[in-house]
């Protein structure tokens, strides 16, 4: 009998779902069996405070929630956001005209490499990283361009206790430079993302746990985003890259996420806190538009 070195036992006394919990505003239809949910019933350019209630809740339960049909302006985008919180602003990539807060996501038909296109959370190399993002699609390509997310708590829950506390003892240092510094990924190829420099926030370095608590929730997450990282604390590059290897293939196995895909009109919002996202680059000659708010956060711990 052969057993699958990347099986997992099924964490029983700890699910993820809580079917007790009830909504009156909204439906709410689970993607996978442990994070994302589809949420329908709902106008997000208008919405009322118990029906945000109701949202919020599904969010910290799913993680990360899906709405479709959406037709709403970037004004709109940002009245939904601010229900969440304070808004952030992106370092590198141009905002749109008179929205500071929305950042348009574009591949070009003639674009080869996308943005997002490895395993991530958004803003990790901040001070205080990015606690949410709300994407949402203008253009899409009739097939191809989904994003996977994956859930920390549930790669975290499915630890045994012995890793479980040798990784709650470890920090990780976390920085933009591997991807937005003038030697960094985006800087090799033509991308919008070369277009705008904050060599500022290229340069910093914060050091964050490799293990955070969700302080909405009380849960704990992995948090540990290979580009973003660049070594672990109090250790050598060579020491840190078996142990940031092993985190990063854990944490995003099959069993773990939820594959989202998209249609003119579909708006995701995801917790950075919990949540690991990847765009797939499946649709080359093709064009995808969208725009992008991401919501303060929080130093983690
Ligand atoms: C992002 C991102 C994913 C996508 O906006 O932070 O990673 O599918 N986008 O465009
Ligand atoms: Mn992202």
């Amino acid at each position: 009998m052969s057993q699958s070195v990347s099986s997992f036992e099924t964490t029983s006394d700890s699910p993820t779902m809580d079917s007790s919990v009830k909504y009156t505003k909204i439906r709410v239809e689970p993607t996978s069996g442990c994070i994302g949910a589809e949420v329908s019933g709902v106008d997000l350019a208008k919405i009322d405070d118990e029906t945000f209630e109701e949202i919020h809740r599904a969010w910290l339960e799913h993680q990360v929630l899906f709405f479709r049909d959406q037709k709403i302006t970037p004004s709109e985008q940002e009245g939904f956001a601010r229900h969440f919180g304070e808004l952030d602003t992106y370092p590198f990539i141009p905002s749109l005209p008179d929205h500071p807060h929305v950042i348009p996501i574009v591949k070009e038909r003639d674009t080869k490499l996308n943005f997002g296109g490895g395993w991530h959370s958004d803003m990790s190399y901040q001070e205080k990283p990015s606690m949410a993002t709300i994407l949402y699609a203008l253009e899409v390509p009739p097939h191809g361009g989904d994003t996977l997310f994956a859930s920390m708590t549930a790669a975290y829950d499915a630890l045994s206790p012995g890793m479980q506390t040798m990784l709650g003892n470890l920090n990780a240092v976390f920085t933009a430079a591997k991807v937005h510094s003038s030697e960094g990924l985006y800087s090799k190829v033509d991308h919008p993302m070369g277009k705008k420099k904050d060599e500022a926030k290229e340069q910093a370095r914060f050091i964050h746990p490799v293990v955070r608590t969700h302080p909405e929730t009380g849960r704990k997450a992995l948090y540990m985003d290979a580009p973003h990282v660049e070594r672990l604390e109090n250790m050598r590059l060579h020491e840190s890259q078996p142990l940031m290897d092993f985190i990063s293939n854990h944490a995003t196995s099959p069993q773990f996420t939820t594959r989202f895909r998209w249609q003119p009109g579909s708006l995701a919002v995801w917790d950075n806190r919990c949540v690991q996202h990847y765009a797939l680059n499946d649709y080359p000659g093709q064009r995808r538009e969208m725009n992008r708010i991401t919501i303060k956060g929080d130093v983690p711990y």
